[in-house]
């Protein structure tokens, strides 16, 4: 999968402009606020339909105008497609590809991309829900059914909350049989296609960290249940959600299932968010990044783009190096953002 272009029309502080990155690595230079995050966040956008930015839509669009365009052309198999996302201050984002309407739902796996930022050390320092998150973003991207069943699960999570809170409220017992039915359904089989994805990280981090390290340590991640052991099939969720019932009612939440569940990144056995040093947990990232885009080559046939935001301040020189050789061998277009960059193999974009 790669870009063939990208046309920004009022988004961020961009009037109107086009790029048409190379197929390997394209890096975006430039002073700090000339855009070069806004760049890599507008093709994020077109991806996910969110930005890593801000959870404000209108944010993206141009201050002063009302409606902003992101055009992004990219070809798949051969063939090039038109995605297009119109970011309007009154009724938000709305997709489109080859000028067919598409639901946001739907826009998840069309492009795909990975991203890289400094930001994404949250996801070894911070809570349970960046790695959730991290893994669900992943497994979207390569199964339309996952990312549904996804919606679906979350939805029911928040109305059986909010029934037991009715419930609370009325002094009543709460009625919420037919939630406790679809959370364990939805929960069976996104624990069962989570633990599959992670089996397959495994497979793809044994390579990538090679490539970025001598090899001499082994990362690994782990799938760890908040309860239960081993993948938990639906019967067993249905039972302890019946089991936990009156403690969930008393505080109104729901206390069993994947939105509790965690992953673990382990350096030759040991977690290491809390035995890594800084070097080797952006290392560690970096591997886990790099083996999302493998594990997305390898269930879809394609490598997906990789952003690459600011890694100059996230990664020293032999680093870089190595993931450099890493992205020309696998032939693996990439977006880069970097203040200056003196290397050679690379198309390079100053932004004024
Ligand atoms: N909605 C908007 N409309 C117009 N300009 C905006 C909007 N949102 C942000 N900007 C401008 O974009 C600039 C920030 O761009 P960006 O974050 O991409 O910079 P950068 O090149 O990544 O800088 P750095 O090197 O510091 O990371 C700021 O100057 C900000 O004022
Ligand atoms: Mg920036």
């Amino acid at each position: 999968m790669k870009i063939v272009s990208l046309r920004l029309i009022h988004i961020r502080n961009r009037d109107d402009a086009s790029y048409a990155p190379g197929e390997g690595l394209t890096v975006f230079t430039g002073r700090n606020g000339a855009g070069k995050t806004n760049l890599i966040e507008a093709v994020y956008f077109a991806s996910i339909g969110k930005s890593f930015r801000t959870a404000q839509t209108e944010d993206l669009i141009r201050f002063g105008e009302d409606e902003g365009t992101i055009l992004l052309d990219f070809s798949l198999r051969g063939v090039v497609h038109q995605l297009k996302a119109r970011l309007s201050r009154k009724e938000g984002a709305r997709f489109s590809m080859n000028d067919t309407k598409l639901r946001r739902k739907d826009l998840m796996g069309t492009f795909r991309t990975v991203l890289f930022t400094p930001d994404e050390m949250q996801l070894i320092k911070g809570a349970p829900q960046e790695r959730r998150r991290f893994l669900d973003l992943e497994v979207s991207q390569v199964s339309p059914r996952y990312y549904e069943e996804l919606l679906r699960y979350t939805r029911a999570v928040s109305q059986r909350n909010a029934a037991l809170r009715q419930a609370q409220m009325r002094g009543t017992a709460p009625d919420i049989d037919m939630w406790d039915m679809q959370i364990a359904s939805g929960a069976a089989y996104l624990v069962r296609k989570r633990a599959q994805a992670v089996e397959r990280m495994n497979e793809c981090l044994a390579g990538t960290e090679a490539a970025l390290t001598d090899g001499a340590e082994r990362l690994a991640v782990r799938y760890v249940l908040n309860q239960g052991e081993g993948v938990p099939d639906e019967s067993w969720y249905l039972e302890k959600l019946a089991a936990v019932r009156e403690e969930d009612a008393r505080l109104c939440r729901t206390s069993v299932g994947p939105h509790r569940d965690d992953l673990l990144f382990e350096l030759d056995g040991r977690n290491i968010a809390r035995f890594g040093s800084q070097g080797q947990q952006r290392t560690a990232i970096l591997a886990m990044k790099l083996a999302e885009a493998e594990f997305i080559r390898r269930e879809t046939g394609e490598y997906p783009v990789l952003l690459l935001d600011d890694i100059g301040s996230e990664l020293d020189a032999a680093r870089r190096q190595a993931l450099f050789a890493y992205l020309r061998r696998y032939r693996i277009q990439t977006l880069m953002t970097a203040a200056e960059f003196h290397g050679e193999g690379a198309d390079i974009l100053a932004l004024d």
